[in-house]
């Protein structure tokens, strides 16, 4: 992390931030008071992690931080110095969508989609650690990603179902 400019009150600092963002090392120049979440938006172009409540009750902004889940709108943009983050956008292959974003997709699992990428993410980094988890062991995962919408049922079955086909791949 370089230091670029100090403000006269050094409250708003210029810093140039170098991380692997879904397998790219990426340096870009962000506030000292950014979020990783408003990096990730406003700084970067990546738009697929969501703002819902920007206090982590939501988990729209989920990503993944050096293998931990991570509610982005809660990390320091400065705080990810030398990590790797994965977000939503880096789920797909090419056009290979993730046998998770296929499932959600199958089982309508969404409807406004404004949670869609947390869950998406939590999903995958449930998977990475646990890929055969009861439907208990993924509600229980999932308790800290919020849907207004779609009543979790499909959510779970689409969880399940990319869990079954990931295993026998
Ligand atoms: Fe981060 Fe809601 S926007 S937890
Ligand atoms: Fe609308 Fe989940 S699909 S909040």
């Amino acid at each position: 992390m370089t230091t670029e400019a100090t403000g006269a009150s050094g409250a708003s600092e210029q810093i140039v931030i170098t991380a692997n963002i879904n397998g790219d090392e990426r340096s870009w120049l962000s506030s000292s008071r950014d979020s990783l979440l408003e990096a990730l938006r406003e700084r970067l172009g990546m738009t697929g992690s969501k703002e819902g409540c920007n206090n982590g009750n939501c988990g729209a902004c989920s990503v993944i931080m050096d293998g931990r889940l991570v509610n982005s709108c809660l990390v320091m943009a400065a705080e990810v110095e030398g990590s790797t983050i994965t977000t939503v956008e880096g789920m797909a292959q090419g056009e290979q969508l993730h046998p998770l974003q296929r499932a959600y997709l199958d089982e309508a699992a969404l409807q406004c989609g404004i949670c869609t990428p947390g869950f998406l993410i939590a999903s995958k980094a449930l998977l990475d650690q646990n890929p055969s988890p009861t439907e208990e062991e993924t509600r229980f995962w999932l308790a800290g990603n919020l849907c207004r919408c779609t009543g979790y049922d499909k959510i779970i079955r689409a969880v399940d179902i990319a869990a079954n086909e990931m295993k026998e791949a």
